[in-house]
Order: structure tokens, then C-alpha cells, then sequence
């Protein structure tokens, strides 16, 4: 019985291009898409852009657009990254389409038909200026603890507290500099913390459809305990899931001035998507969610486990709705072993970059499944692994075995297979005895453990080919028989090699399918054979080897000329998120005396998840103690040993953890928290500690 699969990614905020995390996302969620294809199964896989928000309605007003056609610019450039890496969802929509609005508000009306909404007046800050409640992140402010400034409402990155917006001395609006005032407001609150909200959760979460890891995170959610910082959980609250206008979101009903929280009507998104793609194929939604047997998986970043596996659930359930089969949480992307690369962060390895490169989407495909598996880990891109990988894996042991056969196929029988003696036939059985176990390992999306065992099974078969040496028997006269039997084996594998590695590299074995004169291949033929007399078309190398050129290529920062066309092309207008600052003359200029420091030491701070001290020479013949807050960004043995640039004539400042004595510079956007990042300078080779920096 072929099963029903409902599947989608997470829906990637409308207010920036994709990155590798997030093209990391979608090449797992499709192969395994593919693969369930590959068995017969039924899947309607969908995406859809994150539309709503206040970071996106405001980043529309700073490009000067509204906030649909502000969206509509970012999902035009979806096409190009998915196209471009093969990945093939059924529908692509957005989170503020009809569809979407329609849904999220009758979701809303059965959970309050359910007595599970309530409203409750809260008091928030409020920019006078722009008229509008700001969300903490666009209030800054000193910090309560250290006094640091333009420190944000919600923690500090200097010394890591955490308060409310309402702690901030003199406080400021982000948005327009204006000083808030605190202003009470009505809002909605799904009453999370209702004891049928509570008893769902606990056995929905706990009942095996999370993978071990994030059920057992999940279960510390439920319950009252101390932190490791000392504050106390309360077990689940209720969700505030009301925003007043101005808002860029779907209303609530019969509450006017009053939005959905863009995290309330997102993942409805995912319903809204399929909907419309199920009318445009002239199918009933209804009529497909109460399919019995069907499975609704997603899949997402460990980071917004949360609303996945609280929120999500307990609005389908209490709206009177199927809730979902899995959640398939992946861990995040480092590159080259440096960065978070996750879908907060775009840097390290841009995914158009490797396109434009001519680096074959394939090979990214084969890397990342090569290392991915069904937990919740981090994997790393490291380079030279993925030449490895590439060159040596998936060239040299499974397209190999294609090229050392077909040339004889072709040359001396004219493309037709012949007669597979005994020892041929025995080792194709070895190849089909592990259909069971790599369809089992792609289902519970052990990726990694599927290429493993089907690159085991290549050795074997390049052992076959090295034992009896095709190239010789050529030679060798009355051997023909023998060569053809050795060929047809080599070819006869090839395609059972395919149909395992298809799921990841389904455009290199549509090619595969034309040479060897196929139908489109699935996990089902795997028991059948071409067959004797079977012709088999010409050889075209089927895939080129990855360059140490297109590696360095890709990683070696974008030329002058390049950032700037970026920068140009980038959809906001305002560069890094903030206005230039006022001009100032070379003398201001002067007064600041940056100079090339050398990390000596390098170490976490105790008590501060946002500090690492840094002990850093500037050739003065003595040693600065100076607290930066990138701990976020980088590990202390990333940055020991390299050269930065630091202020070397700030007053030195005193914190909580002892004397500050300069500050290193780094790079990050205005808005840390919608586009997260800190990037320390580093001097191009050569500079030396001390030297002055103008
Ligand atoms: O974290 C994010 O990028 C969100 N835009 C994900 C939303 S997933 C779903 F709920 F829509
Ligand atoms: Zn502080």
C-alpha cells in the first residue's frame, strides 16, 4: 500500500536571500522526498515564504516599498536557488496569501470556540514617533548590570543579563531614536498552560514521533525548575499571539488594530501552501487532510523546535485538526569549521557563488547527505573533505565503475550486454541484498550510514573489476566472452548503484537512465537486471572532478567590485541596516587611534555567555586585558594567534568581570537580531602588532 506524505521545510523569512543552511534544509527534506517517491508513496512536498513580521514590515518602509511588493521581490529570487540545487517542491506560496489569511483566522476562532484564548492588558514600551509598539528588540538602552550602551531590550551582549525592555536606562527607540513610553494594550493569549493544553503536550511529545534528543529536551519545558542561571521555569505559560497595528500580518477577527504574531500564522502556512497547491490541481484540502494513514512531516532547524513541537501541535489539536507525524529537527551547517551557518546566518558558503562557479549542485547534494543523519548534530563543510568526498567517493569509486565498462561494451559488442557467469551473478546479489537495509536507512534519514553502505558496496564491485581486469582481457585472444561477462556485471551493478544514490543525485542518474537504456528507476527494480542482449547507449563522462581553483574560488572573499554589486542588489537599501553617520572631518577621525593588535590569549569569561576576554599585544611591550561580546561568534582557539584591529585610546572601562582596555572591532548588522553575526576584522598578511591603523 503505497502511504500519503504531507511533507515541508520550514518557511524562510521574505526578507533575505537563501543561504547554505537554508539549502542545506531543503536538499535533505528532498531526498527524502525522492526516495518516498522512489517507493511508491504519494508526497506533496511544499514550501512557502515567511511574509509577516515587524522586521519585515520594517525593512519594506527603509527600501521604500510595501511590505507585499517588498516580499514579492525576495520570493522572485527563490526559483534560482532551488532549480539550481534540484530541489523540487510541488508549491512554493506565502504566509500572506488568501489561503493563509482565511485558515490562521478560522484556527483562531476554533481555538476561542474552545475557550482556549484570553485576553489580558499588558503594559509595552511605545514609540511616540513612529506611533507604534516596538518588539525588544528595536528598544536599546544601557544595560541595568554594566551600564554598557545601545545594549538591546532584552539582554545585554557586554555582560549577558537578562532583563526586561522596561530595566534599560534611557532607553531609546531603534527606530527612530525617540524615547518610548509605556503605553497598556489588550492582547491575545492562547492559553497554553490550560490543563488539556498541558496533558496533550505531555504525551504528544513523549509518545516516540520526536527523535530521543528533542523529546527529552521538550520534556524539561513542563516542568517547574531552577535554571542553570538561577531563574525558575514555570512549566508552559500561555503565548501572547497578538501585535497591534501597525503590523505586517493577518488581522484578528472582530479585533480591530489587532494582528496575528507572525509566529502564529506561519506554520499554518504550511496548510495554506498545500491548499493551494491541491485547488490548482483541482483536489479538495479537506477531503486530502482526513486522508486516513495520512503522514504530516516537517522538517526544521533545532532552533524553532518550540513552535514545532508546543505551539503548532496544540493549535492544530485544539482547532480540531490532524497534528503532525514527525518533526525532523536538523542540527546547523558550520563552514570550514568556522561559523554558525545557521538560517539566522548567510556567510561562509554562498549557495549562488557555487553555482556561478560551474560547481556541480550534485556534489554539494552528495557531501551534505554524506554527512548527515537522523540527529539533531551540527555537521561541518570543511573543504578539503568535500574534495575527498566528491573525487574520491562518488567519482572515483561509483562513476568509475561505469567508465572502466562501457567502452568495451560499446567498442567490442556493440552495446550488448551478454552472459553473467556465476561469480558476476553472486556478487549482484551482495549489491540487492542490501536493498532492505539502505531503503531503511534513507526512510529513518540516516543519510550519511545509506552512502556508507552503497559505497561499501562500490569497493566490491571495484575489487570485481581489479580481480579480473577488463583491460587485459581485452587483450587477450578467446577472451571476449569473459571481457563481456565482466563489462555486463560492471553495468548491471552501475545500476543498482544508481538506484540507491538516486535519491541524492537525481539529475547525473537521468543521465545514467539514457546511457544504460532505461526506464526511470526506483527501489522496486532493484531486483530486475537489463539483461542479456540489452544495448546500452554511448558513455558521455558523466561527471567532472571538484578543482582545489573552484574551492578557493569559493570561499576566497567577494572582490571589491563584487561586494559592491551585492551590496547594490541586496534588498535593503540601507547599508548593514543603519544610516551612515553623520560626517565627521579627518581631525575627528584622528582622535581615534585604531592599531593592529595580535591575539596572544584568547578565553571564555565565566559567568557570561557573551563575553571572551582577550589578552592582546600592540606592541607597546605589555599586554591588554580587553572584554569583547562576539563569544556567539567564535570559539577562543579560533581567534588565538590571529591579528585584529583594535581601539587602543578608548578610556578603559570597568565591567563586571574586570577592566575593559580597548575594543576590538567587528562588523554586524543593525539589527543583530533579525540578521545575527559578528564579524572580527582580521588585516590582509602582513600587518604587524602595533602598526596604526588611517
Ligand atoms: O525561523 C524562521 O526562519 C521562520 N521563518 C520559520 C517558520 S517555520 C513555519 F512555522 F513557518
Ligand atoms: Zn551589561
Amino acid at each position: 500500500m503505497s502511504r500519503q506524505l504531507f511533507v515541508t521545510t520550514a518557511l524562510p523569512y521574505a526578507n533575505g536571500k537563501f543561504h547554505i543552511g537554508h539549502i542545506m534544509e531543503y536538499i535533505q527534506a528532498d531526498i527524502w522526498v525522492r526516495f518516498q517517491r522512489m517507493q511508491g508513496n504519494h508526497v506533496n512536498f511544499v514550501g512557502a515564504d515567511d511574509a509577516h513580521g515587524a522586521p519585515i514590515m520594517i525593512a519594506a518602509e527603509k527600501a521604500g516599498l510595501s511590505p507585499q511588493q517588498f516580499v514579492a521581490n525576495i520570493a522572485a529570487g527563490r526559483k534560482e536557488y532551488l532549480d539550481g540545487f534540484h530541489i523540487e517542491f510541488d508549491n512554493w506560496s506565502s504566509t500572506d496569501s488568501p489561503e493563509n489569511h482565511a485558515l490562521a483566522q478560522q484556527i483562531y476562532r476554533d481555538l476561542k470556540t474552545n475557550d482556549l484564548i484570553e485576553t489580558r492588558t499588558i503594559e509595552q514600551f511605545f514609540d511616540p514617533d513612529k506611533n507604534m509598539f516596538l518588539p525588544d528588540r528595536y528598544i536599546k538602552g544601557e544595560c541595568p548590570k554594566c551600564a554598557s550602551k545601545d545594549q538591546y531590550g532584552d539582554n545585554c551582549e557586554n555582560c549577558g543579563a537578562v532583563y526586561a525592555p522596561t530595566d534599560l536606562i534611557n532607553p531609546y527607540s531603534a527606530l527612530s531614536g525617540a524615547t518610548p513610553v509605556l503605553k497598556s494594550s489588550e492582547h491575545f493569549f492562547f492559553k497554553l498552560s490550560d490543563q488539556r493544553c498541558v496533558d496533550f503536550l505531555e504525551s504528544w511529545t513523549q509518545d516516540g514521533r520526536l527523535q530521543p534528543e528533542v523529546a527529552n529536551k521538550v520534556k524539561e519545558w513542563f516542568s517547574v525548575r531552577t535554571n542553570p542561571d538561577g531563574s525558575q521555569s514555570e512549566g508552559l505559560g500561555d503565548w501572547d499571539i497578538s501585535r497591534d497595528a501597525p503590523y505586517f500580518g493577518i488581522q484578528i477577527p472582530d479585533a480591530p488594530g489587532k494582528y496575528f504574531y507572525v509566529w502564529l500564522d506561519a506554520p499554518v502556512g504550511y496548510l495554506a501552501s498545500l491548499k493551494n497547491l491541491l485547488e490548482k490541481r483541482g483536489e479538495n484540502f479537506d477531503a486530502y487532510m482526513a486522508l486516513p494513514g495520512l503522514e504530516q512531516h516537517h522538517f526544521i532547524g533545532k532552533d524553532i523546535v518550540t513552535f514545532h513541537t508546543l505551539f503548532w501541535p496544540a493549535m492544530l489539536k485544539f482547532s480540531g485538526r490532524k497534528t503532525p507525524d514527525k518533526i525532523h529537527v536538523h542540527g546547523f551547517l558550520t563552514v570550514n569549521n568556522g561559523e554558525k551557518m545557521s538560517k539566522s546566518r548567510g556567510t561562509g558558503l554562498d549557495p549562488l557563488k557555487y553555482l556561478s562557479l560551474g560547481m556541480n549542485p550534485e556534489w554539494l547534494r552528495y557531501y551534505l547527505a554524506a554527512k548527515l543523519n537522523a540527529k539533531n548534530e551540527d555537521i561541518d563543510f570543511n573543504a578539503d573533505d568535500f574534495m575527498a568526498r566528491v573525487n574520491s567517493d562518488l567519482i572515483g569509486k561509483y562513476i568509475n565503475i561505469a567508465s572502466r565498462a562501457a567502452g568495451f561494451i560499446a567498442k567490442r559488442f556493440a552495446g550488448k550486454l551478454g552472459e553473467v557467469s556465476a561469480d558476476g551473478s553472486s556478487l549482484l546479489a551482495a549489491l540487492r541484498d542490501q536493498k532492505d537495509n539502505i531503503e531503511q536507512l534513507y526512510e529513518s534519514r540516516e543519510l550519511a550510514k545509506a552512502l556508507r553502505e552503497t559505497m561499501l558496496l562500490t569497493d566490491r564491485v571495484n575489487a570485481y573489476v581489479d580481480q579480473n581486469k577488463p583491460w587485459e582481457l581485452a587483450k587477450q585472444p578467446g577472451m571476449d566472452a569473459r571481457l563481456q561477462d565482466v563489462c555486463t556485471v560492471c553495468i548491471e551493478a552501475f545500476r543498482i548503484l544508481s538506484i540507491y544514490l538516486k535519491p541524492v543525485l537525481p539529475a547525473l542518474v537521468l543521465q545514467v537512465e539514457h546511457f544504460i537504456k532505461t526506464r526511470p528507476l526506483s527501489f522496486s527494480d532493484v531486483a530486475s537486471s537489463l539483461g542479456k542482449d540489452h544495448l546500452i547507449g554511448d558513455y558521455k563522462h558523466l561527471m567532472q572532478r571538484v578543482t582545489p581553483e573552484q574551492l578557493e574560488a569559493l570561499f576566497e572573499p567577494p572582490a571589491q567590485a563584487e561586494s559592491a554589486l551585492e551590496a547594490i542588489d541586496s534588498i535593503a537599501t540601507v547599508p548593514g541596516g543603519e544610516e551612515i553617520a553623520p560626517t565627521i572631518t579627518i581631525d575627528d577621525f584622528a582622535k581615534i587611534d585604531l592599531r593592529i593588535a595580535k591575539i596572544v590569549n584568547c578565553e571564555a569569561v565565566e559567568g557570561s555567555v557573551k563575553l571572551l576576554r582577550l589578552t592582546l599585544d600592540v606592541g607597546e611591550g605589555r599586554m591588554r586585558n580587553v572584554f569583547s561580546g562576539i563569544a556567539s561568534a567564535y570559539k577562543p582557539e579560533d581567534l588565538i594567534g590571529k591579528h585584529t584591529v583594535m581601539v587602543a585610546n578608548l578610556a578603559p572601562r570597568k565591567m563586571k568581570f574586570g577592566i575593559s582596555e580597548g575594543m576590538v572591532l567587528a562588523a554586524s548588522h543593525a539589527d543583530a537580531k533579525a540578521q545575527p553575526g559578528i564579524y572580527v576584522l582580521k588585516p590582509l598578511p602582513g600587518a604587524m602588532a602595533g602598526m596604526r591603523i588611517g
